[in-house]
């Protein structure tokens, strides 16, 4: 039957039942994560624009792939922040360099900026969304930042208890979204919640979402990364394996985990 369709149809499915194809037609459109593997995964990276939550358990690698988002756009000469909302300076500083990523020169030449709102570090009477939303602002502005990294924006929900408080998180993806630049929110899942997890709004808000897991192969543990959404474009949607060295993230795109 497919013979009867248009080719602009035909086209189309090509191309969303054909991830590997659509690698080929990315365009500039795309931002490169940087990661290696998982940018085929997405044709090319994500939509520009777009907000992407990135959720995964304690330990699979979320700063990592963060890192390794806002050092690829420094070595494309984009700009980012990195808003922590747990990990301190020093902690994100020596990480990053141990993966050969210089944030604390990018900073100096005014290309980075880290953003400190980790409750571990501000005092809860000084704490608030309002405060984090100005700092963030003030951070991206002053860079020029065209990526943001927030990490992990669950902590925010400590702050948030009561219905009229939780109103906030519209607050801040409306203000996040106004920056035009594209973003990762990162956020916690316990064991295994991946599969049993409650739909948060956060779920809604978000135009993308890419899941990284921890799965028991056999004897062994493994890790795979997956995208779960990603509005206006077609892509793998297989959880793919990942690993983690001193250079970082490298997905192997072809490869399945049973
Ligand atoms: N050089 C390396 N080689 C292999 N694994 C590494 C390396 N560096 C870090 N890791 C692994 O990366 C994981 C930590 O990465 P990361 O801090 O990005 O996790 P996370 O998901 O942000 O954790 P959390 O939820 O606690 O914030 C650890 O499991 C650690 O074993
Ligand atoms: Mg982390």
């Amino acid at each position: 039957m497919q013979e009867d369709l248009p080719a602009k149809i035909k086209e189309r499915m090509r191309r969303v039942y054909n991830p590997l194809n659509s690698v080929r037609s990315s365009d500039g459109n795309r931002v490169p994560t940087g990661i290696p593997g998982f940018d085929e995964m997405l044709s090319g990276g994500v939509p520009r624009g777009q907000l992407a939550l990135l959720l995964g358990e304690a330990g699979v690698g979320k700063t990592i792939f963060s890192s390794q988002f806002l050092a690829a756009g420094l070595s494309r000469g984009e700009n980012g922040v990195y808003v922590s909302l747990k990990d301190s300076k020093s902690r994100f500083m020596a990480q990053g360099k141990l993966s050969g990523w210089d944030f604390e020169s990018a900073e100096r030449d005014g290309k980075f900026a880290f953003v400190n709102w980790s409750p571990l570090e501000i005092e809860e009477d000084d704490f608030s969304v309002d405060g984090f939303l100005t700092a963030t602002e003030r951070s991206v502005k002053s860079v020029n930042a065209v990526r943001i990294v927030v990490d992990p924006l669950d902590i925010l929900r400590y702050f948030y208890f009561d219905k009229e408080e939780r109103k906030l998180i519209f607050r801040i993806f409306r203000r996040i979204n106004r920056f035009n630049t594209t973003s990762i929110f990162v956020m916690s899942l316990t064991d295994g919640g991946v599969r049993s997890r409650q739909v948060q709004p956060e779920e809604y808000l978000a135009q993308s979402i890419i899941v990284m897991q921890h799965v028991f192969a056999g004897s062994t543990m493994e890790r795979t990364i997956r995208v779960e959404k990603m509005l206006e474009t077609p892509v793998d949607r297989t959880p793919r394996p990942y690993r983690l060295s001193d250079r970082g993230i490298e997905v192997y795109p072809r490869e399945s985990v049973i």
